[in-house]
């Protein structure tokens, strides 16, 4: 799809421009834990600043369900933006009403401002466009650069477009103009590196893949619910209880002649926390046990498979990379996502569910061609969905 962008935006000095961004970092105890998507924001706010405009940013932070919650305040991730922005952000308590509109004219060029947290009113969800015409109203252009938040057809994400001429971000372009190298003829072999726990929660992904991939190769807790459905005793592993959608996504992929790579064997622990029981056994030899990484052996085979790609989609952990015990699989499959990357001119593109964190725990996001800031709305662009806040964006 094409859409208008920052480019072809008129001279905007002195203008106010809404910028949603996805702010929704993790937090604790009023401190942003997890600045990748402050960061990601950056460029997009510096360039508005550059160009004179008066910024004014949206965004939402957390599932407050429409009532205010001090918790989920924007205040403090607005600290953090200004630091990072070198810059002052005047933070406003509200997303609508009178303070905001004034806030938003006496803003200085050049200068930005953040509003309070859109989800403390129930009509953002809701899509509401009265709710977002009073989000228009401190604006004249509107600018979604939040791609994070592009699966949602909330008010700052699609109705307000309906009001304020719509202009993509830099984040947003970036995002896209990577995830269409996915989609828009990606050269072959094309691998998916899959992981995450549940083969029910990516079965969209799975069937929109067996079309355009050449092989998948399979880690964490889905691994066990394929395992068990080719009839392998995965002992007290994680696993989906109903086995069907992965009995059927087999048969799928046996008929399309699509290799749907799976382990042959695996680290097992005791239980969940028993780290000091971890251990490499074959695939015949689980036992009771858990399967909580894959093996040594698998490991090899799927990085192998991923050296030879030139087009890679990494969209899950191999096992639970969080732990030390735990990690191999996923750092030996990143280290081959990396080399084909850089030694052989592979596309590779990280991101949905918990790949981008392990991909930047595990020290090779950096290697990648692109790490998505999206969980849900990279996993929806997998699965060949339209996005509500890409679809909201003017033609170009
Ligand atoms: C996310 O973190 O997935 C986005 O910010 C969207 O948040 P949501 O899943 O609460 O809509
Ligand atoms: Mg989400």
């Amino acid at each position: 799809m094409r859409f208008r962008t920052l480019s072809d935006l008129p001279d905007v000095r002195g203008k106010r421009v809404i910028v949603r961004e996805d702010l929704n970092a993790p937090m604790k105890d009023g401190i942003v834990r997890d600045e990748t998507r402050l960061r990601a924001a950056l460029e997009t706010l510096l360039k508005l600043g550059r160009l004179g405009a008066k910024t004014i940013v949206l965004s939402h932070l957390g599932r407050p369900d429409g009532k205010p919650d001090p918790k989920l305040s924007l205040r403090p991730v607005g600290v953090r933006l200004a630091e990072l922005l070198g810059s002052d952000v005047r933070f406003v308590d509200d997303c609508i009403g009178e303070a905001c509109v004034d806030a938003s004219h006496a803003l200085p060029d050049g200068g930005f401002a953040l509003f309070e947290n859109v989800r403390f009113h129930p009509e953002e969800e809701a899509n509401d466009p009265l709710f977002a015409r009073e989000l228009a109203a401190s604006g004249d252009f509107y600018v979604n650069d939040a791609f994070g938040t592009a699966h949602r057809a909330h008010a700052s994400t699609a109705g307000i477009a309906a009001d304020l001429p719509a202009y993509a971000g830099l984040l947003m372009e970036a995002e896209l103009a990577a995830l269409a190298k996915l989609t828009d003829h990606p050269a072959a072999p094309y691998v998916c590196a899959i992981g995450g726990s549940k083969v029910a929660d990516k079965v969209g992904v799975f069937e929109n893949l067996l079309a355009k991939v050449d092989a998948f190769v399979i880690g964490g807790g889905m691994a066990n619910t394929f395992l068990a459905a080719r009839g392998i005793d995965v002992g007290s592993s994680l696993r989906d209880k109903d086995l069907s959608i992965a009995t059927k996504i087999l048969h799928d992929a046996q008929a399309r002649g699509i290799p749907l790579h799976l382990p042959v064997d695996c680290v097992v622990a005791d239980a969940f926390d028993a780290d000091a029981t971890a251990t490499t056994v074959p695939l015949d030899a689980v036992g009771n046990r858990m399967i909580l990484d894959i093996g040594p052996k698998t490991a090899e085979a799927y990085a192998d498979v991923l050296r030879g790609a030139k087009t890679i989609v990494f969209n899950g952990p191999m096992g639970v990379y969080e732990k030390p015990a735990y990690q191999n699989g996923t750092r030996i499959v990143g280290r081959a996502i990396a080399e084909a990357t850089r030694a052989h001119g592979a596309v590779s593109v990280g991101g949905g569910g918990d790949a981008a964190a392990a991909a930047s725990a595990l020290g090779f996001a950096g290697a990648m061609t692109h790490v998505s800031t999206g969980g849900g709305a990279t996993l929806e662009f997998l699965e060949g969905i339209a996005l509500p806040g890409v679809a909201a964006l003017e033609p170009a």
